[in-house]
Formats: structure tokens, sequence, C-alpha cells
């Protein structure tokens, strides 16, 4: 079976105490064994050099939450690639939805986001998802379907260094999770669109995000399409986080 990743998004929660903190207790929770998943923190540009820090030769992969989509220059308040890579950064998000709600991201910008990551060798998690009216509205496959098209098109054969993560707006932060059958038939949709442009399809990671906890992630983690989670709210408390962890099939 193909190694699931549970990827923490912090967003713009914590500080430099209480992440610490965070930080140590997954590393003590996890012990020294082997992991039954791949796990990352993605943090708030600013903690990256304490996190690096902290994490030290743990298994943890650091990962940030947006880059620049240019390499360098006058791009006051951006962040590039390279930089992210100096921090041993290895995932970033790209296209999550509440930079493409109020930070206005295409799915263009999202593309050339993801390909500032790719050049710098660190994984872009390009999410996609659908809002609840497009859901309603029964645009669901064309809302995310069209989100990655910008991605594979841009990024030529280098796609299958991505990992995508599907998460469905209405489903974020709000305690509504998409059922593992509503998730899972996104999943394949998206693993197809993946098998047309790419051999290699079968191996990438597909992540499902939204409200993921404790509860529900062994029925969503135990689907055929999906490679693991991008966690929000519960990737701020050890013990959830570490729950998640518990619940991927080994
Ligand atoms: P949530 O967030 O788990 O709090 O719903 C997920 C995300 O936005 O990545």
């Amino acid at each position: 079976m193909k190694r699931k990743l549970i990827a923490g998004n912090w967003k713009m929660n914590g500080g430099l105490v209480a992440n610490e903190a965070l930080v140590k207790a997954l590393i003590a929770g996890m012990g020294t064994g082997t992991q039954a998943a791949d796990v990352a923190v993605c943090v708030p540009a600013v903690y990256l050099a304490s996190t690096q820090l902290w994490l030290g030769a743990s298994a943890i992969q650091l990962g940030a939450q947006d880059v620049s989509q240019h390499a360098s220059g006058a791009f006051t308040g951006e962040i590039s690639g390279q930089m992210l890579k100096e921090f041993g950064v290895r995932h970033v998000l790209v296209g999550h939805s509440e930079r493409r709600q109020y930070h206005a991201e295409s799915d263009a910008v999202v593309s050339l986001k993801a390909k500032q990551a790719l050049v710098c060798g660190i994984t872009p998690i390009v999410c996609v998802g659908e809002t609840l009216a497009e859901r309603e509205a029964g645009k669901t496959e064309e809302v995310v379907k069209r989100q990655l098209a910008a991605v594979i098109h841009d990024n030529g054969h280098c796609i299958s260094e991505i990992v995508v993560a599907y998460e469905p707006v209405w489903a974020i932060g709000t305690g509504k999770t998409a059922s593992a059958e509503q998730a899972q038939q996104v999943h394949a949709v998206l693993r197809a669109q993946l098998k047309a442009a790419t051999a290699h399809a079968d191996r990438m990671r597909i992540l499902y995000g939204g409200s993921m906890t404790a509860a529900n992630a062994a029925h969503l983690l135990s689907q055929p399409d999906i490679d693991g989670g991008l966690v929000g709210g519960a990737s701020l408390k050890s013990p959830d986080f570490l729950a998640i962890l518990a619940a991927c099939p080994c």
C-alpha cells in the first residue's frame, strides 16, 4: 500500500511558546518507532526557522503555507521557494481555498506557485475544492478538474511530483466533513485526471482535508484513493493530531 501523508495546517495560529510545546508533544507522542505515515506540519512562515530547530532529526517534515510565484525580486512581503528551501522546507501548500478566497489567487497563479516549488525541490500540496454553492449546482467535478488542469498544464512531466489535496470549501473549519464516499468519489475523478497526464498517477498522493478528526479519519483514510489528510483545526492539539496518525491503516 502507498504510504499515507498526514499534514497539519496550522494556518495563522499559535505563537513561539505554544508552537514549541506542540512540536515537542508531537515528537514525544510519535516516539522513536517507525510511523505508519509520513507526517508534516505546515507552519506560518515566521516560525519556520524555530520549527526547523525544534524538529531536529525527528521524522516530522517541515512545511510552509504559501510560496511566491516569482523566483526573486521586488515583491514586498513575498517569500520565495529558495528561501523556504534554506529552512529545510519539504512541502508547501499552494492554492489553499483561504488564499484563493481572501487573496484572489487564480488557477493560473496557483499553478505558477506549484511550479516555483517544484523548481526549488519542494513538494507543492495543491489544494482544490468546491464551494457549497458549486456543489449544490452540481459543479463539483467541473471545478476541481478546472483547478487541477491549470497545474497539470503548466507543470508537464513534473506533475507526478506534486501532492493534491481535495478540500471541499464547505467542510473546512465547519465541522462538516465530506462523507468518506463523497470524498472518494471526487478523489477518483482527480486520480483519473492525473492518469491522463502521467503514467505515475497511481503512486501520487491525493489527500483529503476538511474537518478531519480522530473520529472520522480511519473511515476516510481507508478509501482506495485517499492517500492522507490535510488537517487544520485538529493539528493544533497534539492528542488530536496523534490520534489521526494512529488511525492510518498500516
Ligand atoms: P480543518 O482545515 O481541518 O480545520 O477543516 C483544513 C484545512 O483548511 O486545510
